[in-house]
């Protein structure tokens, strides 16, 4: 990033100096130019002056410039290119322009270029016809000569000075383009500190985004909510997995129990048959759980894909019902199923089965005898609710929107947690999840509860 900033700052300057360079080289050569031709008029004036033509001369204003020290050598020539007069010293510095040469200049402005001397100094010079008095023959031409060494010196004077600055700025942008970089770096390694820092234990750390330029601060936000749904998610799971080892503990302990009282003392054949049935009980109600739990993290990772296929909803409600009728006439309850006629969906028919028979095994076992339990399904929209509606004990305000929750039962629950896990509800929220819909609850103590599905179209979850 420095080195970045260093060379394109450099660059920049490195530009803009060699501009103002030439700028400057081309403002003094034209300046001079101006120069000469401002003495060839006066020269041309004066020597018209002298061969007794007048010195007025209408329209001439000499150009306004800063004056400064130079040499200024005048030579007069004739059409041959003969020298009539010239300044002391001219011949031994430049020599007279050719016959030819003259002959060249057609403009009455002259032509003026830049020549090395003998000496090798540089000289501007600007040759012109000039109206040559009545007595002579043929045309003349002035030549004026401007000795450049002077510019010369001060434009090298004037290098020297920019190289030097050119290498002050170099290291100044060296040292600023450190700064620069260091400032704009130090708050990414901050966050990049407190990543390093995160670990499971750690997870409630956040970027401090206080002294943070904005550019920064959208990304150590993005990056602390992230680290909240984090959080969220951990705490989740080490909950989770707390209730899984305290729902293991007690049906394990209970298997012991037993097998530690019947291996007390010598029992009859008949006591081990009794004790070893309850071991199968206890260990069938595990390997439940156990699948269950199995299901649900499958279920969280979207391990297993959904096998959707189109199902006539009245024929696979009345299929779950007719499962359930045995149970509910020893309960005393009434089961009715209720589907709009050839109402069609496209779901995973065994987990449609799972969850309506959960709703369904909870309804009946919190509806007292004499009560009634229905399994509807019904199209809203694009949509087709299935709901299942008991009139049972009803579920109290506090608890209902936990019930969702893995390992959530009711405490008062006439069935006794001893033989539910608390699992049932959560496994309907999954399925009904991985199908891409929702689940409503609604409940009045004493009345009942009616639980909905709510799914939508494949479609529809495609485009969500
Ligand atoms: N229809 C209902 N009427 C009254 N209470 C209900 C009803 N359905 C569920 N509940 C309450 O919600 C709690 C959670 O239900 P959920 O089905 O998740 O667990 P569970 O039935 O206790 O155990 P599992 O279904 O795993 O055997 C239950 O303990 C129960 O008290
Ligand atoms: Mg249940």
């Amino acid at each position: 990033m420095t080195v970045w900033y260093v060379l394109s700052a450099f660059a920049l300057i490195l530009i803009a100096t060699g501009l103002l360079y030439w700028v400057l080289v081309n403002g003094m050569y034209r300046e001079d130019v101006n120069d000469l031709g401002d003495i060839l008029q006066n020269a041309t004036l004066l020597l018209r002056a002298s061969n007794g033509g007048s010195a007025a001369s209408p329209g001439f204003e000499p150009t306004r410039t800063a004056r400064y020290r130079s040499d200024i050598y005048v030579r007069v020539l004739d059409e041959d290119g003969r020298t009539l007069v010239e300044t002391p010293g001219l011949a031994s510095q430049l020599p007279a322009p050719t016959q030819a040469q003259l002959a060249a200049i057609r403009s009455r402005h002259g032509v003026s270029r830049q020549i090395l001397s003998r000496r090798g100094e540089p000289f501007l010079t600007l040759i012109a016809p000039i109206a040559a008095p009545r007595a002579a023959a043929g045309r003349q031409y002035m030549q004026i000569a401007m000795d450049r060494a002077h510019d010369e010196f001060l434009l090298a004077r004037y290098r020297e000075r920019l190289w030097r600055i050119l290498g002050v700025s170099l290291v100044l942008c060296s040292v600023v383009g450190y700064l620069i970089a260091r400032g704009g770096m130090r708050p990414i390694e901050g966050i990049s500190r407190t990543a390093e820092r995160i670990r499971a234990t750690t997870l409630h750390e956040r970027i401090s985004t206080g002294g943070l330029p904005d550019e920064l601060r959208g990304l150590a936000e993005t990056f602390n909510s992230m680290l909240d749904r984090l959080e969220q998610s951990f705490r989740h799971i080490s909950q989770f997995s707390d209730d899984v080892a305290h729902e293991l503990r007690t049906p394990i302990n209970n298997l012991r129990g037993e097998i530690e009282v019947a291996l007390g003392k010598a029992r009859s054949a008949e006591e081990y048959r009794e004790v070893l049935g309850s071991c199968f009980e206890e260990c069938t109600r595990i390997s439940r759980l156990i699948r269950t739990l199995l299901f649900l993290a499958r279920s969280d990772t979207a391990a297993d894909a959904l096998q959707r296929e189109p199902i006539d909803l009245g024929e696979e409600l009345a299929k779950v019902g007719a499962f359930y009728e045995p149970a509910a006439g020893e309960g005393g309850v009434r089961l009715r199923v209720a589907c709009t006629a050839g109402l069609r969906a496209e779901l995973d028919r065994t987990l449609l089965q799972q969850a309506v028979g959960n709703l369904v095994s909870n309804a009946l076992a919190h509806t007292p005898a004499g009560g009634s339990v229905e399994i509807a399904a019904s199209a809203r929209g694009q949509d087709v609710v299935i709901a299942v509606a008991d009139t049972g004990c009803g579920i109290a305000q506090e608890h209902l929107a936990r019930v969702f929750e893995r390992f959530y039962r009711i405490e008062q629950s006439r069935t006794g947690s001893q033989q539910n896990a608390g699992l049932g509800l959560a496994v309907v929220k999954s399925i009904v999840g991985r199908h891409g819909g929702r689940v409503e609850i609604e409940s009045a103590v004493g009345e009942g509860t009616r639980v909905s599905l709510i799914l939508p179209p494949p479609a529809a979850v495609g485009r969500a």
